[in-house]
């Protein structure tokens, strides 16, 4: 039931760094609001298509065929105007001019902190889908794209396993992740990384000289080193160099992953995650909600203040990392 009574037309973008699995939360955004006979506009290009006014009307049939689709076929951007206040005033006035009532943001925290802003400033009620490969948002156990990014970092990584066997051969791998380890700790452990780093914890350095010493040496002669590119050891490049020149019998090599991260066909559990909150967040809004993320918690969904999300921290759990650390101490 539509308890905002004045809710008759929403606005949906995509903000930030894409991920895999926007299509899917555009798709069912835009397919929740029409059979709740809602209005639904895309804006183009995140906060600055909103400041510049580029909306486009979506019917039903402009969201088929795009669920299997990496990127987002609204396209997105980094908005350096959106953080001025003349920025939001012309963003607000595009949305007044389309007769805009509510506005659905899918991306990450660096929108949702834009989207909080604005609702300070502005009367319009905005929801937040999470929608980062980082998975590194507060109050969901899930951010779209994350679980496509840790499938392609693994199917990259067990290719490069090949080569490193071959050649007996140490990789350090870089994976993104902006500040957050999640995608380098599962990625770590899915492909039986002999040790990984991630901004969260400062060990790291202690378990790869252990590697060195005695399982390189003595056995493994070959070996992946997981990288979060946030972490403060300094990445990848950094860490290879410092083992290269302590270990010069050591044939070392550095492979960066970067953006091969952020593409691809969405897998299945970021097209039901994605249809899930999609629809969520038009039922918050019809349930007269307002700057409030909508997430996944055990599978459920779940309502988190957007003032909540941005200025939390994730919590980290280091447990997978100690199973590795388990797994590698028996050579
Ligand atoms: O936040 C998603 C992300 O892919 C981060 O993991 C990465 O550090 C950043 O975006 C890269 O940003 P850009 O695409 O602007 O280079």
């Amino acid at each position: 039931m539509n308890k905002r009574k004045n809710i008759k037309r929403i606005a949906v973008f995509t903000s930030g760094g894409d991920a895999p699995g926007m299509n899917a939360a555009v798709r069912a955004v835009t397919r929740a609001a029409l059979a709740h006979k809602l209005e639904v506009y895309g804006i183009r290009r995140g906060y600055q298509g909103m400041i510049e006014n580029d909306f486009v009307k979506l019917e039903a049939s402009d969201v088929s065929g795009i669920m299997h689709l990496g990127g987002t076929f609204l396209q997105t951007a980094r908005s350096k105007d959106f953080r001025t206040y003349e920025g939001r005033k012309k963003a607000f006035e595009s949305l007044k001019s389309h007769q805009i009532d509510a506005v659905v943001v899918i991306g990450g925290d660096g929108s949702f902190a834009g989207a909080l802003a604005f609702t300070h400033e502005f009367d319009m009620p905005f929801v937040g889908i999470p929608g980062t490969i980082d998975n590194d948002m507060y109050g969901t156990d899930y951010t779209i794209g994350y679980d496509t990014a840790l499938n392609t970092v693994v199917e990259a990584v067990d290719k490069i396993k090949d080569t490193a066997s071959s050649h007996g051969r140490i990789f350090f791998i870089e994976v993104m992740g902006h500040e957050a380890g999640a995608l380098a700790l599962k990625a770590g452990l899915a492909c039986g990384a002999e040790v990984t780093f991630v901004p969260e914890i400062q060990e790291e350095e202690v378990e790869l000289d252990k590697f060195l010493a005695k399982d390189y040496k003595n056995k493994k002669r070959s070996g992946i080193i997981m990288v979060a590119e946030g972490d403060r050891a300094g990445g990848a490049l950094k860490l290879a160099e410092q083992v290269q020149q302590k270990h010069p019998e050591i044939d070392v090599r550095v492979t960066i992953l970067g953006h091969i991260q952020r593409g691809g066909s969405p897998t299945a559990n970021d097209r039901v995650a994605a249809t899930q909150m999609g629809v969520a967040a038009v039922n918050a809004l019809l349930d007269d909600q307002k700057s409030v993320m909508v997430g996944l918690k055990n599978d459920k969904i779940v309502h988190v203040p957007l003032s909540k999300v941005v200025k939390t921290n994730r919590d980290f759990d280091a447990e997978l990392l100690y199973i590795q650390r388990l797994i590698n101490s028996a050579y």
